[in-house]
Parts: C-alpha cells; structure tokens; sequence
C-alpha cells in the first residue's frame, strides 16, 4: 500500500493514540439525521499493540470477554491473528459523555489498521462506527468519526459548514461529515461523576421524538444545530452560548438532563457565555463556553459544585505514537 496513508503500515508492537470527544450542538437529534457539531478534545486514549501468544487485554485473558469492543475490532481488520497484547491508557472518565470508547476503539482501528499494511481515515471511520455500533446497538457516528478525524466535525450539515471528509454509511442511513472551522476556543468540560448508559438514554429519546410532536422538536434541535454551527464559525461568542442554552432547554425538553447537571450548569453560569449538557445526558459531563478571562473562575466553580473539570481544545485526530515519542509532548499548547 501507498506510504501517504493516513495511518501508515507499521509492524507490531504499534501504539497509537486518539482523542475523546466533546459535543457542542446536535446530540441525540444526530442519531436521526439532524446537523451535530462536536469537537476532538486534548484528553486521550493510547493503545499499544503487542504480539502474544493470547489474546489479553492489559495483562489479562479474562478482560477480553468484557470488554465489547476488542474482539469486535480484531474481526473487522481483516487478516489478523486473534492472539495479540493490547494495553490501553486514558485520561478520559468512562461512561462520561466525553467519547472513551469511541477513543479507544480509533486507537485500537488504527493500531491494528497500520498492521495491516495502513488506512486511510475515511475507511477507518467507517471501520470503527460498524464496532461501536455493534456494541452499542443504537446511534450515529459522531462519536468515532470526531476520534478519527481530530479538531472540529459537523454531521448532516450541509456544504456550508466546511469541505466533505467523509460519508458514513449504515444500510439505507448516511451521515456526511465535513470539517469545520476551529475558532481557536478553549472550552471547560466537567464530569459529574455520574455514569451512565448512552444505549439507554439514546432508546429514551428516541421513544420520546415518536410521540406526535417528535417532528417539531426535532426540527427545533436541528435549527439551534444549524445557528450554533454558523456562530462557532463566524467566531461569535455570545451567539454560540446562546444556542447552547436554546440547545440545553431541548434536551431537558426530552428527558436527558439530570439534577446534577443543572446544579453544575447554574454553578457555571456566572462565568458561561453558555453551557449545556454533552453526550447522551441523564448524567455524564456538561461543557462550557467560558467567558474571556474567567476560564480560572469558571473551572474553581465547577470544581467547588463537585465536578471534574477539564479545559479542553480542539485535539488532532487519532495518529500513531512512534516509538521513543511516548513521553514528548505531541501538542501545541
Ligand atoms: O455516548 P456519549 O455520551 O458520548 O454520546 C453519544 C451522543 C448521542 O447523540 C446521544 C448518541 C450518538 O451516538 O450520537
């Protein structure tokens, strides 16, 4: 295969690491093919993939079988030996709402996708939503294909919002994804320390938009996506914190907001230009956009109200950690 592969071929032991994900508009309207703008963020997920003699996962045969997501990866890149090591490291809190699983299953795509002789990332994205999917049963591809992609992603939004980076494909559903534009922004995500399951809430809401006013809250969702697009990209603060709220009062409007949430969003609303739950709700992480200069204020707040929080920014999207480079620090800050 050609040596301008996104993911490179690479023989084994191969590490490679990918970034969780924010959300900003658009989440669970996504899965039924409204716009989602989310973004790559700078906590990650890194993998090393090692020959073995059985397959284990860091250290352990048993922890294949729990975890859902390994085996399925293995069967989906063609042509390899079930029996490998696979050793897995993450900043992200799991089952946060900030993308854990779709990190490690990018970075473990695209582990073994350099295996395999290299991918490029639109074969990868593909790859690695049909494995979520698999695991999860429901949902779109958001998720893994802002791991893949790095920096900022918009869904179903129209050739406006950027150029095309690929297509996602599930029997008659497609979601286009295209490249937006990064305002350079520093957001605040907090985790509330509540887990919970995305598969749940996702059959939640879908149940609740199959009532007879579905449609008009869908269309609802998908004008905010579509404003709060426009806004990030035009570099406009104060109008992308607005659609974040517009955006929160929808999804409190369907169920998937949490008492914990509001209490961090109204811990944060001090130094917010907006703020808003992320990912599947009912728990999980809010994110934030702060006001310029209180971002210190902004993360003491949450932190005070009983969060875990984290500044983010717009990350690259999952890449191979050449070996001697694991301790070199691979981003601008
Ligand atoms: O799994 P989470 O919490 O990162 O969020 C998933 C986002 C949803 O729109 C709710 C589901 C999906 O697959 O798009």
């Amino acid at each position: 295969m050609s040596a301008d592969l996104a993911i490179p071929a690479r023989s084994l032991p191969v590490s490679a690491r990918a970034p969780g994900k924010c959300i900003v508009f658009g989440e669970h309207a996504v899965v039924r093919g409204a716009p989602e703008l989310s973004l790559a963020i700078d906590l990650h997920t890194q993998v090393v993939v090692a020959p073995s003699d059985v397959l284990r996962l860091n250290g352990d045969a048993a922890a294949v079988a729990e975890n859902p997501y390994l085996e399925p990866s293995l069967a989906a890149a063609r042509g390899r030996s079930g029996a490998i090591d696979v050793r897995s490291v993450s900043r992200l809190p799991r089952a946060a709402g900030l993308g854990s699983s779709a990190a490690f299953v990018a970075a473990l795509g695209a582990a073994l996708g350099a295996a395999e002789g290299g991918i490029e990332r639109a074969a990868l994205a593909q790859r690695c939503f049909e494995v979520e999917r698999a695991a999860q049963g429901v949902g779109s591809p958001g998720d893994t294909t802002t791991s893949v992609g790095g920096g900022y992603v918009a869904l179903n939004a129209g050739a406006g919002a950027g150029p095309l980076l690929w297509t996602i494909a599930a029997g008659t559903e497609r979601w286009e994804v295209r490249r937006a534009p990064d305002p350079g922004w520093v957001w605040v995500v907090a985790y509330s320390g509540i887990r919970r399951s995305t598969a749940e809430a996702v059959r939640a809401v879908t149940a609740r938009l199959e009532r007879p006013d579905g449609p008009a809250l869908l269309a609802r969702f998908a004008e905010v996506a579509r404003a709060g697009i426009a806004a990030v990209a035009a570099g406009d603060r104060e109008a992308a914190g607005r659609q974040m709220v517009a955006n929160q009062e929808l999804l409190r409007e369907v169920g998937v907001s949490h008492p914990r949430l509001e209490a961090l969003l109204e811990a944060a609303a001090p130094a917010a230009l907006g703020a808003k739950l992320t990912g599947a709700g009912r728990g999980g992480s809010i994110v934030v956009l702060p006001v310029p200069g209180r971002e210190v204020e902004l993360v003491r707040r949450l932190a005070r109200a009983g969060a875990v929080p984290f500044p983010v920014r717009a990350a690259p999207g999952v890449t191979l950690v050449e070996p001697g480079a694991e301790t070199a620090p691979t981003e601008a800050r």
